[in-house]
C-alpha cells in the first residue's frame, strides 16, 4: 500500500506548529515555535499578540518543517489543520494558511479538533486498542472521552469550570511564578509536603465530571488568611497539597471511568499529562489494574502539530474532507 504524508498546521493558542506524519504514526518532521516569552509578562496568553506571531512564524516554521523532512510539497497527499477550539484570531492565521496551501498545491484540505489532535498524539506512540479512554487535560480543557472506534468519540465527563491547567496556572500566580505556572508547580510540589488538606470536588456520586474552581479559591483563602494571621506558608507544601487534590480526583475518576466501561487501553493528552506528580500516580493506579496506560512523551504532551497530522490521518483517510471555506470555530465540539 502507498505511504500517506499528512501536512499537519496547529496556531490554536501560542505555538505556531507544522509537521509531517508518515502513515498517522511516524513523525517525519516536528517544528514548533514557541511564544511563551512574549505572553510571560503579561501574566497569560494575549490573543492579538498570538496572532500576529502565528503571521509573523507560520511560514518560517513551514519551510523548516519541510527542510527538516526532505521531501517536497509533492509528497503530501493532504493538509490538516487545528479548526478549533481555541483563539479565534490565532486559529484563523492555520486555517487561512492550510487553505492558501491546499489551493496552490492542488491538495485535499482536512479540519481537525485540537483534542482529538491531542488523542491522537498517542497513536505517535502506540497503536490503539479499543475500547478505549482518553483522559485530556490541558490549559483549556478536562475531559474524559470514550472511543470504541477510530475517530469516534464520546464525551463521558468534562470540567464545569475551570480546566486543570487553567487552575495550574491560577494557582502558579497567587504564588507569583511566571506564565505557564503548570510546570513551575509540577517542580515545587516535588520539594514539598502534603500538609495542607485542601478539598476534592468528587460531584456527584455517578458524574465523572470534574471541578476545580473550589479548590482554587480554597487556596486563595488559605494564603489570605495565613497572611492575615502573620503565618508564612511554604509555597512547596502549598504546590504539593494543590497538586495532590487534582491528581486525587484525576486519577480516581479515570481509573473508576476504565473499569465500568471496560477499556483496553487507557491515553492520557494535554500539556498537564507533562506534570511529573500525575504520571506516576496514573502508573501507579493502572498498574494495579492490569488496564495498560499509554502517556506520551513530555514533547507530544503539549501543542504540536505532529498531533493534528495524525488526527488528520484518520479523517484523511475516512474521506472527510473541507472545503475552501473552512472557517475557524472556536467553540468547536469535539
Ligand atoms: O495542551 P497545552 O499545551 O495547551 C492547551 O491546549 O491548553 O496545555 C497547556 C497547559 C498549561 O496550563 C500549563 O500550565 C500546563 O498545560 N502544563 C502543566 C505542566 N506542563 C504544562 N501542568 C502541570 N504540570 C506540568 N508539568
Ligand atoms: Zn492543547
Amino acid at each position: 500500500m502507498k505511504d500517506t504524508y499528512i501536512l499537519g498546521i496547529e496556531t490554536s493558542c501560542d505555538e505556531t506548529a507544522v509537521a509531517i506524519v508518515k502513515n498517522g504514526r511516524e513523525i517525519i518532521s516536528n517544528v514548533v515555535a514557541s511564544q511563551i516569552e512574549s505572553h510571560k509578562r503579561f501574566g497569560g496568553v494575549v490573543p492579538e499578540i498570538a496572532s500576529r506571531h502565528h503571521v509573523e512564524q507560520i511560514t518560517l516554521v513551514l519551510e523548516e518543517a519541510f527542510q527538516e523532512s526532505g521531501l517536497s510539497f509533492n509528497d503530501i497527499d493532504a493538509i490538516a489543520v487545528t479548526e478549533g477550539p481555541g483563539l479565534v484570531g490565532a486559529l484563523l492565521i492555520g486555517v487561512n494558511a492550510a487553505k492558501a496551501l491546499a489551493f496552490a498545491n492542488n491538495k485535499p484540505l482536512v479540519g481537525v479538533h485540537h483534542i482529538a489532535g491531542h488523542i491522537y498524539a498517542n497513536q505517535l506512540m502506540e497503536e490503539f486498542q479499543f475500547p478505549l479512554l482518553a483522559l485530556i487535560v490541558s490549559g483549556g480543557h478536562t475531559e474524559l472521552v470514550l472511543m470504541k472506534e477510530h475517530g469516534s468519540y464520546e464525551v463521558i465527563g468534562e470540567t464545569r469550570d475551570d480546566a486543570a491547567g487553567e487552575a495550574y496556572d491560577k494557582v502558579a500566580r497567587m504564588l507569583n511564578l511566571p506564565y505557564p505556572g503548570g510546570p513551575h508547580i509540577d517542580r515545587l510540589a516535588r520539594e514539598g509536603e502534603i500538609s495542607i488538606d485542601f478539598p476534592r470536588a468528587w460531584l456527584e456520586e455517578d458524574s465523572y465530571d470534574f471541578s476545580f474552581s473550589g479548590l482554587k479559591s480554597a487556596v486563595i483563602n488559605k494564603i489570605h488568611n495565613a497572611n492575615q494571621k502573620g503565618i508564612t506558608l511554604k509555597p512547596e507544601d502549598i504546590a504539593a497539597s494543590f497538586q495532590a487534590s487534582v491528581i486525587d480526583v484525576l486519577v480516581t475518576k479515570t481509573v473508576k471511568a476504565a473499569k465500568q466501561y471496560q477499556v483496553k487501553q487507557v491515553i492520557v493528552a494535554g500539556g498537564v499529562a507533562a506534570n511529573r506528580g500525575l504520571r506516576a500516580e496514573l502508573e501507579v493506579r493502572f498498574s494495579e489494574t492490569g488496564i495498560p496506560l499509554l502517556i506520551p512523551p513530555l514533547k507530544l504532551c503539549t501543542d504540536n502539530a505532529a498531533m493534528i497530522a495524525a488526527a488528520g490521518t484518520i479523517d484523511f483517510e475516512k474521506g472527510n474532507r473541507a472545503g475552501l471555506d473552512l472557517n475557524a470555530n472556536p467553540s468547536l465540539l469535539l
